[in-house]
């Protein structure tokens, strides 16, 4: 198969995000540590095969680093994740932002895996954190991926320049 092609999002763009966002997580709506984001008014990267959308990261930047808000590959397991995420430390590392971070959930072992084995750590756990957020966005299920309860918000961290944690 051949490789995805990554690029920014541009206007033209919008209604596929909407469109994507809306088939893995029913809107567009994320919310991640307290904080409520419109995903579709983010920067983007867009991945694309023959012309059509694969792939979807949003981001935010601010004192923290570069904080990517959602990444959906669609289909799985066809470079797209990897590709996305590789693209957006590009874009964080040419901005001088030293820290690529995201959060996840604790159900989410396929993301957990794919995050640790492209070199990210777990640099912090908020036990509860998506049970309060349901609370904002009540259709999150009480259950998730593999049957798994779903309560708790991991975070995840890169460092562009390979530098240790300070
Ligand atoms: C997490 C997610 C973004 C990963 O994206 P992905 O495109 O599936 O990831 P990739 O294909 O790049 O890599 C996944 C695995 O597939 C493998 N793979 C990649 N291309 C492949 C191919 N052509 N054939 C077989 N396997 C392949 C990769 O090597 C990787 O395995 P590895 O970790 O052992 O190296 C994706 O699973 C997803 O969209 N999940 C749903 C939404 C989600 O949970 N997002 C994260 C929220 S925090």
């Amino acid at each position: 198969m051949d490789d995805p092609v990554v690029r920014a999002a541009t206007a033209a763009d919008r209604q596929g995000i909407v469109d994507a966002l809306t088939a893995s997580w029913g809107g567009t709506t994320v919310v991640a540590h307290g904080t409520r984001y419109d995903a579709s008014s983010l920067p983007a990267l867009v991945a694309e095969k023959d012309g059509r959308l694969v792939g979807v990261l949003t981001y935010s930047i601010g004192d923290s680093g570069l904080e990517v808000v959602s990444l959906d590959a669609l289909p799985r397991r066809g470079g797209v994740g990897s590709a996305l995420l590789a693209a957006v430390t590009v874009v964080a590392r040419e901005a001088g932002i030293r820290r690529v971070w995201l959060m996840t959930t604790n159900d989410n072992l396929d993301a957990l895996r794919f995050y640790q084995r492209r070199g990210m750590r777990i640099a912090a756990v908020a036990p509860g954190a998506v049970d309060a957020a349901r609370a904002v966005k009540p259709f999150i299920p009480l259950v998730g991926a593999y049957g798994i309860e779903l309560h708790d918000e991991l975070t995840l961290e890169l460092w562009t320049d390979n530098t240790p944690r300070p």
